[in-house]
């Protein structure tokens, strides 16, 4: 059986990776952190996926939390990475790149296993909406503790556009909104998604949740919120307890 899987979290703005020990769920060395290359090509971000894995002098299993819907290791869509990448396989791409095997799942499944296997989520029944808050906003859903995969809640047409593009880190960051215009707009969004679901409750992730105590106020939703406490590592530790799963199976 597999024990450490170097996980690693292509993001948007940034890759990061870090061997995991699956049976503790722990992180067992430094986190490095690269750049994701602009425009984010198949080639160039496999290219950088690579140079994480040689940082690493890892040579075992890898796992890869990826932004876009991924079925079978398969890209299914693209809307914070390049179009090319749609219908690719995410898995042979990767591992061709790295010459290591690699399983692919989505990003915010991925940090969403994480927190409820090991964080804030851990033996929560009924209803669990996981956001996960960046240059998107991606979503994971657990019912009575069971993933509902690919679910793209970031992508409801809310106030005339997509959700992430109302309120995501990046609307925040480049449009200069104060804590409370954002916390607002995250509100009305919650607010939204409660209308539309009835959770029992929301846990937020990303890396705008370490300083939750600027927006937390702002978060006046009827249903209880919780900050993630696993923040950044939890997509990196996520990815490889999916992968340990498809790996231990093989
Ligand atoms: C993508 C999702 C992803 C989220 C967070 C969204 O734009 O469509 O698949 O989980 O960003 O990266």
């Amino acid at each position: 059986m597999e024990r450490y899987i170097l996980g690693v979290d292509v993001g948007g703005t940034g890759i990061k990776g870090g061997v995991v020990d699956v049976v503790n769920g722990t992180l067992v060395d430094d986190r490095k952190r690269l750049l994701t290359p602009k425009p984010a090509t198949p080639e160039s971000v496999a290219e950088t996926f690579a140079e994480l894995v040689r940082m690493h002098d890892w040579k075992g299993p890898v796992a890869a939390g990826f932004p876009a819907v991924v079925k079978n290791g398969i890209c299914m869509t693209a809307s914070n990475i390049e179009k090319s990448w749609i219908g690719l396989s995410i898995e042979k791409i990767f591992s061709e790149a790295c010459g290591c095997p690699v399983v692919a799942v989505n990003d915010a499944d991925a940090a969403g296993l994480a927190m409820m296997k090991l964080g804030i989520g851990k033996g929560r029944k009924g209803l669990v909406i996981v956001l996960t808050i960046g240059t998107g906003i991606g979503s994971a859903l657990f019912f009575n503790g069971e993933l509902i995969s690919n679910t793209e809640l970031g992508h409801i047409l809310f106030k005339g556009d997509i959700a992430e593009r109302y309120c995501s880190n990046i609307v925040r960051e480049k449009g200069d909104l104060s804590w409370e215009e954002w916390g607002t707009r995250l509100n009305e969004y919650l607010t939204h998604l409660n209308k539309l679901f009835s959770p029992d409750c929301f846990i937020l992730g990303g890396g705008v949740t370490k300083k939750y105590e600027l927006f937390s106020q702002y978060l006046t939703v009827n249903v209880d919120v919780f900050a993630a406490e696993l923040k950044n590592a939890a997509g990196t530790i996520g990815a490889s307890l999916y992968a340990a799963e498809r790996f231990n199976a093989k």
